[in-house]
């Protein structure tokens, strides 16, 4: 049996989850969040439509010759290699310290913390670091857009919740815990973390 590849030796490459690809988002999400934590088409519609640079995607390259990962270009459409959408993080914005149910709701234009609402990893391809991997991705990409605000607004913070048992996967690329959330959303608990960016 051959050992399933890490994310290190996949040919992974990131970037915005245009539009058209929000199905495809949807598709993974539904497969992968239990029913009553899945958000539905129409708020992945509204996220990716509000907030386009917030959504990242994480696509496998399907060329086999290519088997070194790529960063993350923004701008960059250099590749007509086929790509399989394997993960993403969709976020909008909010104000303050702390997420709420009401701030999780909506987009604050005006927002200077990022509120992730998905990290998801489809299951063919988790316990390989993708997650980890696209977390460090997304981290530095909001530190560049920070970079290049040029002095209007910038983005002070990311939050999330989490429930106990992927806390450690949120530590282990430098999110912070802050404690028990006020979010209350099904039976288990959900943990607020904080990751502050430089601005
Ligand atoms: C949670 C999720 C995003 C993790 O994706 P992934 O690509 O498998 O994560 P990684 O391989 O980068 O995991 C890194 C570390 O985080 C921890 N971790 C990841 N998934 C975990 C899980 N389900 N339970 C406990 N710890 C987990 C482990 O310590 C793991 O290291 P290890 O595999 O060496 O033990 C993925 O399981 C998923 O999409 N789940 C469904 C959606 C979801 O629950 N998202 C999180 C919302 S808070």
């Amino acid at each position: 049996m051959t050992e399933k590849k890490r994310a290190e030796s996949l040919p992974l490459e990131f970037k915005l989850v245009s539009a058209d690809d929000v199905p495809l988002t949807y598709a993974i999400e539904i497969q992968e969040y239990p029913e009553s934590e899945a958000a539905s088409l129409k708020n992945l519609i509204f996220r990716q439509n509000a907030a386009p640079e917030l959504f990242l995607g994480c696509y496998l390259r399907k060329d086999d010759n290519q088997d070194s990962p790529s960063s993350f270009h923004p701008s960059s459409n250099s590749t007509n290699t086929p790509l399989e959408l394997v993960g993403y993080i969709v976020s909008t914005l909010v104000s303050g310290d702390h997420l709420t149910h009401s701030s999780m709701s909506s987009h604050d234009p005006s927002g200077d913390a990022v509120c992730i609402h998905s990290v998801c990893v489809s299951s063919a391809f988790q316990r390989r670091g993708i997650a980890t991997r696209l977390l460090r991705e997304y981290l530095q990409h909001l530190q560049g857009l920070n970079n290049n605000a040029h002095g209007s607004k910038r983005l002070k913070r990311v939050l999330l919740i989490a429930h106990e048992h992927t806390t450690g996967l949120y530590a282990g690329v430098g999110f912070v815990l802050i404690g028990k959330s006020s979010v209350e959303h099904g039976p288990d608990p959900w943990f607020e973390m904080v990751y502050t960016l430089e601005h």
